[in-house]
């Protein structure tokens, strides 16, 4: 299979914040961001993948910074690692300011995906070729959260984590 790169995955997604998408200090809910994430990463999943993708786990989120009513908010999603059937996709998300149309960063997530046939068993998608500095640092750091996710979920054996394990070593 031929390597995509980032670029070929990336999808953006800018909406407002309306009242019905708020929390009683009139910011964005958190669980409305994290449908938004979600959706902007299933896309970049789905470009990578030209498969059907099902989000497997959400690795990270933080929610640094509130983003109040009426802000437009645009979601930046791209695969920053393949793996055999799963995609690492990494989400920034930029707020706009309304005088200057400046954007600043307010948020960031990790969330895995994996590609599946109709049966809903993990398929092979293509590998990843990182472009960018940034591209290539999240592509590095991806097989250790992966391994990390793997840990949490009881699905790898901490002594098995040889990429995390490293990371503590150092
Ligand atoms: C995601 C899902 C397909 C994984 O199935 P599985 O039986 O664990 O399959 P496998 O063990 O073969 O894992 C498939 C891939 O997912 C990865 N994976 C599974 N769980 C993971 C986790 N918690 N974190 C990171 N990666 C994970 C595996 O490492 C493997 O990656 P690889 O093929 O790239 O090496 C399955 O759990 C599923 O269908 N879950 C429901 C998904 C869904 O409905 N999401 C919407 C939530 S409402």
């Amino acid at each position: 299979m031929e390597a995509k790169t980032p670029a070929e995955s990336r999808t953006t997604l800018t909406d407002l914040v309306l009242p019905s998408e708020t929390n009683p200090l009139n910011n964005l809910f958190g669980g409305e961001l994290l449908a938004r994430m979600d959706r902007a990463a299933s896309i970049a999943a789905r470009r990578h993948s030209r498969r059907i993708v099902v989000t497997a786990s959400v690795n990270h989120v933080a929610f640094n910074k509130a983003i109040p009513l009426g802000s437009v908010v645009t979601v930046e999603a791209a695969v920053s690692r393949a793996f055999k059937s799963s995609m690492e996709i990494f989400i920034d998300v930029w707020v706009e300011d309304r005088e200057s149309g400046k954007r600043s960063k307010a948020n960031e997530a990790i969330y895995t995906f994996v590609a599946v046939d109709e049966t809903g068993t993990p398929v092979q998608i293509p590998p990843l070729k990182p472009e960018t500095d940034l591209e290539k640092q999240r592509f590095e750091a991806a097989l250790r959260r992966k391994q990390l996710s793997l840990v949490l979920a009881g699905k790898m054996k901490p002594n098995e984590a040889t990429e995390l394990k490293a990371l503590f070593e150092e």
